[in-house]
């Protein structure tokens, strides 16, 4: 420790101050990680434990790196009290936050490796609900949002190419204006449903072709794309999920080719392998099923989903 003279005294006497030294700095910062890490020591859970210590080291190495102001540690915990204040039973501001971090896809990339030829996954997003209605096979999952009508058709089947029949198939998508269901001020269910394979692992429905919208982005998480420049922008895309029993859940999206935010996608979900070509028909152009479209365009797609087994007792996954 070095001794100065206190260059704000200003009463002539010779007072001095304790200057520490990069050294000493260092070893108290250390000290500090070690007693937090150790205070963890009889965690019981071992899971737990690993994952406190290594947040702990990583969050004092982050602060330590950056040397983290003691204003901008209270402006981050005024922006995590903010989402919570926004966050609600429709509105998950933590959801977001984790999505444009790219954590959520990090810890989907990290928990459904691609293999097998199975079918790639993504983000869930905050907009799935569950008790969808249910809707038979070639039924419209739209219900009335607006839109330009899609036939979206395919396959469930497992890795070894058996058709899964039965497989409840969860769907969601915003309408044309970029908006869910859940974000209309009336509430009514629209853009969701669910529907089965038939005997044969097949399905088919009407949706709307997928538009790009932003994420939520009126509040706290909205503002941080702003300030660091980024847009909220989602590529196109509608949402699947399927279940079966035996065969792990997949919780996925197909996003449409051409599209112009497949690079830029603000939550970092897009895989090539689920980028799908949507065929354009044109107004007038009979449809698969000979549902009356009264001259509107329409486009269709098709979308064979592979589902990996469960895993076995004692993976973990
Ligand atoms: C979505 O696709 O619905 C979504 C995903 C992540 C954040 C916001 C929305
Ligand atoms: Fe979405």
């Amino acid at each position: 420790m070095k001794r100065l003279m206190n260059p704000h005294a200003d009463d002539g006497r010779n007072h001095t101050v304790t200057v520490t030294t990069d050294d000493q700095q260092r070893q108290v910062e250390d000290e500090l990680v070690q007693t937090v890490l150790a205070s963890f020591r009889n965690t019981p859970d071992p899971r737990l434990k690993q994952l406190m210590e290594a947040l702990v080291r990583h969050l004092h190495a982050f602060l330590r790196e950056v040397r983290l102001t003691e204003a901008e540690w209270q402006h981050a915990v005024d922006f995590l009290t903010a989402a919570g204040h926004i966050t609600n039973d429709n509105r998950q501001e933590f959801i977001l936050l984790s999505d444009v971090l790219g954590a959520s896809m990090q810890t989907i990339n990290m928990n459904n490796e691609a293999s097998a030829g199975a079918t790639e996954a993504t983000v869930v997003g905050p907009f799935f609900v569950e008790g969808s209605p249910e809707i038979p096979l070639g039924g419209d999952m739209a219900f009335g949002a607006p839109g330009e009508p899609c036939w979206v058709e395919g396959t469930v089947t497992d890795t070894d190419g058996n058709p899964v029949p039965g497989t409840r198939l969860e769907v969601w998508e915003a309408d044309e204006d970029g908006l869910y269901d859940v974000q209309y001020d009336d509430g009514h269910t629209a853009g969701r449903a669910h529907l089965y394979t038939d005997d044969r692992g097949r399905y088919a429905f009407w949706g709307l072709t997928p538009t790009p919208y932003p994420i939520p982005h009126d509040g706290p998480v909205g503002r941080l794309l702003e300030e660091t420049g980024r847009s909220p922008l989602r590529a196109s895309h509608l949402h699947f999920m399927a279940t079966a029993p035996g065969l792990r859940t997949l919780v996925t999206h197909i996003f449409v080719e051409g599209d112009q935010l497949l690079d830029s996608d603000a939550v970092f979900g897009v895989k090539d392998s689920l980028v799908k070509r949507f065929e354009r028909q044109a107004a007038g152009t009979p449809t698969p099923d000979g549902r009356d479209l009264s001259g509107q365009s329409w486009s269709r797609v098709r979308f064979d989903i592979v589902l990996l087994p469960e895993p076995s007792p004692g993976r973990s996954k």
